[in-house]
Parts: structure tokens; C-alpha cells; sequence
């Protein structure tokens, strides 16, 4: 097997606010191939977010390691890229405006940036709407212009945080399988957190399951569904008997802590 592109080791984190302590994640260790997708499925409270905050370097681990490419990650880097589920749009500016917004701040716009950035709502079924205000923008809308945003740096890791959890379940299903041909057109690499368990089959080459508080890794489940995906496969006994694995792994680990 290759070097992953990223690894984590042994990461641990506790929250510390005046006399609070929280411990949200414990010994979590995960590795990520390049090009492939990998979904975070668990409960609400299990560490998710933490976690990729983590493997972002937008949060220090309080012990463990995180690396990209081998070099150690302790800051936010620009080869990763992120979408979460607020979309977090500046609302005075348009859907193409915002999409430019990282590249305006490292360097003065070309207008071959402009036209990239046009091509790139177009492909996202957008291109009417790259002058419209957010406002203007459904919200399925609003999480297409963050995805373009986010693909447009090219970055060698995409990580998103429930990115469509705020959607109504078509939208969600419609941005899924366009989410799938874009990741696999470019070959993206994708780490991204769901609480549908669904999702992760119908998505994921692997689907680790976070269980517990603090969350630990409680196992990694391959899906060997074929590709191109179609939601028609969620509907195979084999889907069906992942699906059972991963809610049987969830109980697991939620038994074991509520023992502790
Ligand atoms: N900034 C923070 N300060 C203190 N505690 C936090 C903070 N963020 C999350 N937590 C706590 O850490 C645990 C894990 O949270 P989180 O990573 O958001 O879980 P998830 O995304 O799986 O719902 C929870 O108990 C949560 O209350
Ligand atoms: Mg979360």
C-alpha cells in the first residue's frame, strides 16, 4: 500500500474552558489513501467535528499527530479545503465574488481567475447565477457556490463537516451523486463527516464509524459497492447488510460507554 496522504496518530483531545473539562476525542488513528473518499459517520456529541478541525490543523490536538504528505500539520494549509454546514457567504457579496474570495486574498484577480471561477458555477449547474447575492440563492444553491469555492483552490484534500445536513433530503440526494462525479472527474481526495449512515455507503470507499464521548474509532467498514454509484444500490442486500454493520458498530460503542 502507498503512503497515505493523510495520517493521523493516536489523537486525543480535551476541551479546557475555566473549570470545564470536556474530553471529546480519545486515541482516534486514521489514515486517508489519495483519491479516495472516506466518510465519518456517529452520534451527535461523538467528536466529529473535532476531529476535523484536527485533521485540518484548525485545532491543536491536545496529544497525537496529524500529517499531510508526511510533513506534520499544525496549521490550516492551503492544499486542504473545506465546506461546513453554514456556508458562511459574505451576503454583500455575489455567488461568483465569494468563490473568488480566497484567490483575492493571496493575489490580485486575473481576469483568467474570473472566467475559471465562472466555468467552475457553470459546471456546478450554477452559471446563472454567478451574479445573484446569496439572498438571492436556495440554500442547495448556496452549499454548490461553498463546494465551488472550496474545488476551485484544487486543494489535495477536501474536508467537509455534514456539508449538506442543513438540506431537505432531495436536495441533499441531488447534491450527493453531483458531489460523487466531481470527486471522481478530478480524482479528489475527500475526508467528510455525516451523521447519515446512508450517505456514507452510497459516498465512501471506506466509512469509519466515531463512537462514544469521548468519541473513539470504533471500526472502519469498506464498501466494495461498484462505481459509477447510483442510489439504486442503496437498495442491494449487500448496501443493506453494510448499513446493518455500521448501526451495529454505532451500538457497540455506545454500549461499551455507557459502561464506563
Ligand atoms: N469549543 C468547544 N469548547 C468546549 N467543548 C466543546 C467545544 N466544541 C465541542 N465541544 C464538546 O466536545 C464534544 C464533541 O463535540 P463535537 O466534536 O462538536 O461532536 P460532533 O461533531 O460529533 O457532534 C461534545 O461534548 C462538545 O460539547
Ligand atoms: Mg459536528
Amino acid at each position: 500500500m502507498t503512503e497515505p496522504l493523510l495520517r493521523a496518530r493516536n489523537v486525543s483531545h480535551t476541551y479546557s474552558r475555566r473549570n470545564r473539562v470536556t474530553p471529546a476525542l480519545s486515541g482516534v488513528s486514521l489514515s486517508v489513501q489519495a483519491h479516495e473518499f472516506v466518510c465519518v459517520v456517529g452520534d451527535s456529541g461523538s467528536g466529529k467535528s473535532t476531529l476535523l478541525r484536527i485533521l485540518g490543523g484548525l485545532l491543536t490536538p491536545t496529544s497525537g499527530q496529524v500529517q499531510l504528505a508526511g510533513n506534520t500539520v499544525r496549521a490550516p494549509q492551503p492544499q486542504i479545503g473545506f465546506v461546513f454546514q453554514n456556508t458562511n457567504l459574505m451576503p454583500w457579496r455575489t455567488a461568483l465574488e465569494n468563490v473568488l474570495l480566497p484567490l483575492e486574498l493571496r493575489k490580485p484577480l486575473a481576469d483568467q481567475d474570473r472566467e475559471r471561477a465562472r466555468a467552475a458555477l457553470a459546471l456546478m449547474g450554477l452559471g446563472k447565477f454567478a451574479d445573484a447575492y446569496p439572498s438571492q440563492l436556495s440554500g442547495g444553491m448556496a452549499q454548490r457556490v461553498t463546494l465551488t469555492r472550496a474545488l476551485l483552490q484544487s486543494p489535495a484534500l477536501l474536508l467537509m463537516d455534514e456539508p449538506f445536513g442543513a438540506l431537505d433530503a432531495l436536495t441533499r440526494e441531488r447534491l450527493n451523486q453531483e458531489l460523487l462525479r466531481i470527486c471522481h472527474d478530478r480524482r479528489q481526495t475527500v475526508l467528510m463527516i455525516t451523521h447519515s449512515i446512508q450517505e456514507a455507503v452510497f459516498l465512501a470507499d471506506r466509512v469509519l464509524v466515531l463512537s462514544g464521548q469521548p468519541g473513539s474509532l470504533q471500526g472502519i467498514i469498506p464498501v466494495h459497492l461498484p462505481r459509477p454509484r447510483t442510489l439504486e444500490m442503496l437498495t442491494r442486500p449487500q448496501a443493506g447488510a453494510l448499513i446493518s454493520q455500521i448501526r451495529a458498530c454505532l451500538a457497540t460503542g455506545a454500549k461499551q460507554a455507557a459502561r464506563q
